[in-house]
């Protein structure tokens, strides 16, 4: 165990693990010192000078080696400097100092300097009220300023760093967060500073300019404007704004996301929102988020989201009544048992997953999961234990990636996998093609598509005595890959940070396998003379050959929430409720169950999909619950035992995490929510 210290900060005792900073020290006991170049997820710099303390130590007899009495307490010795608290480690008795008269007079100093040059544009700067600088410059700065407003430093405003991130120069106060951020945490060192003194620039370095996928991370650390996105750019003010906890939908690593949403009367006064942030799970995303899932959300909005229920008349689709189309499509299910079949996909949420999966069951018909991996049966099986972090892995564990480009395929987790490699774990690669991750690899095999699987067998030995051993396998076509993935981690089911993961092309792929859905396999030939029931599921916009199918289906009933090809070629068009719309859960590639919240209300006459289903399942007399997503959650844990005690209620649960964030202090963490809302739970193994 590490060895602990006792200490004092601002009259209050903080006893902390032994090398923890102070400024840490202080925040675990509520104290906040005033930080700028900081970042608890980054290495310390002392860069700022605005985290000044007085810090005092016990005096020590030279002689004796023994504490000096001053009365019945040690006598302490404050040095004649100050020390900056973010890079000074705790101590036994030391005595810290942040409100001194002291220490107070050089942060006001500090903040004095940085305003020298600062163009005070908060009117109209995008951080205006989450501003670090604002925050503290009311808290600790000073009243007025010694320097010349004119003498101030002008620079070329608004530069585009790419397409996504703008800089403003005269804004930065040159605290390196950005630039640190891409070089340790993402590992693309493509920011740096350019010139001295006044005229020092932050300036991109790679072609394409900010090449990285996590980009958008250093406009939330950022402690002032002077790196916004431009998605968000003068779109709104943050005390305008709501937030709306929710999971991100665009791969399997369920990162944990806030929205923020605004009625606006550009908008038609329609609630719209206007960004999204990471939210805190150090179990997931951490504090961060990859630039696909902070940007790439607007399909929601998109003109062809179907608002209205459809059938067709004549060979047209026409508006109806949910009455019309829940009698129409129930009357076309009520087929011969086997003649039905219901296809969805992992886009989908665990409670319209288990809705269906009923209804397909209650009527002798197949539930099919359309375009997985091959091999998803196994990871239910074999999939990684309750208890698994990634942030836990490092000296001891070892990490297979086979056949898949996490960096593209699920980007959070090339972070997470990264960052275990550089704490120690041996991190093997095999794959087809070079892949970002591989400079961190121990070991790397490069094989021709299709041969993952032979590579995995032959290095089988190697990996047994590891002490965890957690293994991504991906798409290289062959169920040969899974099933040797799952070979290497037998035997370890239940042991937390142990078993496989397979890296979906959707979020909730997982969920549907453990769910019941099956892998469609030769798709073309279970559509031909069935009645298909498609959900979330654009077959015939993907492929010709499947629309062919779907044409010579007996009838074809989809429930989407855009106007897809398939929905074209439907006799019934169900109008479903986007994400954003509606609450339900996840289940990730790690077997986590997360929930999500509405943000804005749904569009149209648009419904939940499991409540959808439910209406036509009690028109066909099948008792399928959807009056709500909870409701639906509880009937999932009494029947399908992965799911076994979960519950909304619990899906909710949080506990404190490291670093603590907040809104009212967003200079320590950076813009990240805090998580109030949900940690998840894991499936049982
Ligand atoms: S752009 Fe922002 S994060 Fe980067 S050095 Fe300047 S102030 Fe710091
Ligand atoms: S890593 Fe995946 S889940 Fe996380 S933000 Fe990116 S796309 Fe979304
Ligand atoms: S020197 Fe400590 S926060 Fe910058």
């Amino acid at each position: 165990m590490t060895k602990q210290v006792t200490l004092t900060i601002d009259g209050q005792q903080a006893t902390v693990p032994e090398g923890t900073l102070i400024v840490n020290a202080a925040k675990q006991i509520g104290i906040d010192i005033p930080v700028f170049c900081y970042h608890p997820k980054m290495e310390p710099v002392g860069m700022c000078r605005q985290c000044l303390v007085e810090v005092g130590r016990p005096v020590v007899d030279r002689a004796t080696g023994q504490a000096v009495m001053d009365g019945d307490k040690p006598k302490i010795g404050f040095g004649p400097k100050l020390e900056t608290a973010c890079t000074t480690p705790v101590s036994e008795g030391m005595v810290v100092l942040s409100q001194s008269e002291k220490a107070r007079a050089s942060q006001k100093e500090i903040l004095e300097f940085l305003l020298t040059s600062h163009p005070l544009d908060c009117p109209v700067c995008d951080k205006g009220g989450e501003c670090p600088l604002q925050n503290l410059t009311m808290a600790y700065g000073p009243s007025g300023s010694r320097f010349i407003f004119d003498e101030k430093h002008h620079a070329e405003k608004h530069v585009a760093l790419d397409d996504k991130i703008w800089l403003d120069r005269e804004r930065c106060i040159q605290c390196a967060r950005c630039i640190r951020f891409q070089e340790a945490v993402a590992g693309e060192p493509v920011l740096a500073f350019y010139q001295r003194g006044r005229d020092t620039d932050i300036i991109t370095g790679s072609e394409p300019p900010f090449d990285s996928i996590f980009s958008g991370n250093t406009t939330d650390i950022c402690p002032v404007g002077a790196l916004t996105t431009a998605d968000f750019r003068f779109g709104a003010r943050p005390w305008e704004m709501k937030a709306a906890a929710s999971i991100c939908p665009l791969c399997p690593v369920g990162c944990n996301i806030t929205f923020n949403t605004r009625r606006e009367a550009k908008s038609g006064g329609k609630v719209v929102i206007k960004r999204v942030l990471p939210r805190q799970n150090e179990g997931v995303n951490e504090i961060w988020m990859c630039d696909r899932g902070r940007f790439d959300w607007r399909f929601v909005e998109r003109d062809d989201r179907l608002a209205k229920p459809m059938v067709k008349k004549n060979g047209r689709l026409e508006a109806a009544s949910w009455k019309k189309v829940v009698d129409e499509a129930s009357e076309k299910l009520r087929s011969k048992k086997g003649e039905v079949v219901v296809l969805a996909s992992g886009r989908l949420f665990n409670e319209d997953l288990f809705n269906l999966k009923q209804l397909a069951d209650g009527l002798g018909g197949e539930a099919l999961l359309y375009d997985s991996l091959p091999g998803g049966q196994l990871t239910t099986n074999f999939g990684v234990s309750a208890g698994t972090n990634l942030g836990d892995l490092g000296k001891g564990s070892t990490i297979v990636v086979a056949a898949s480009d996490l960096y593209h395929e699920a980007p959070i987790w090339h972070l997470r996998v990264k960052q275990a490699a550089e704490r120690g774990a041996a991190l093997v690669i095999v794959n087809a093609e070079a892949t970002r991750l591989d400079k961190y690899a121990g070991q790397l095999v490069r094989c021709k598509k299709g041969e993952a699987a032979k590579k995995v067998k032959e290095l089988a030995g190697v990996f047994k005595n590891a002490e965890n051993l957690v293994v991504f396998f991906g798409a290289d076509g062959s169920f040969a890959l899974a099933e040797a993935c799952a070979e290497l981690v037998k035997g370890r089911t239940g042991r937390p940070n142990n078993g496989l993961v397979g890296v979906w092309p959707r979020a909730n792929d997982q969920g549907a396998l453990e769910i019941g859905f099956k892998p469609a396999g030769d798709l073309a030939k279970s559509l031909k003379g069935k009645t298909v029931y498609v959900v979330a599921a654009d077959p015939a916009g993907d492929d010709p050959k499947l629309a062919e199918a779907l044409k010579s289906a007996k009838s074809v009933i989809v429930q989407n929430i855009f106007l897809t090809e398939t929905a074209k070629l439907a006799d019934v068009v169900l109008p479903a409720q986007a994400f954003t719309e509606r609450e339900g859960s996840y289940t990730s590639g790690e077997r986590r169950v997360q929930r999500f919240y509405p943000a804005t209300p749904p569009l149209g006459e648009s419904k939940a999909d499991y409540a959808i289903t439910a209406l036509i399942a009690a028109e066909l007399g099948l008792e399928v619950e959807g009056r709500s997503a909870g409701l639906v959650m509880e009937a999932l844990a009494a029947a399908v035992p992965a799911f076994a005690g979960l519950s909304f209620g619990k899906l909710a649960e949080v506990r404190e995490q490291w670093p603590i964030i907040g809104r009212a202090d967003l200079y320590y963490g950076g813009a990240s929510y805090q998580n109030s809302q949900g940690l998840g739970v894991h499936l049982n193994s």
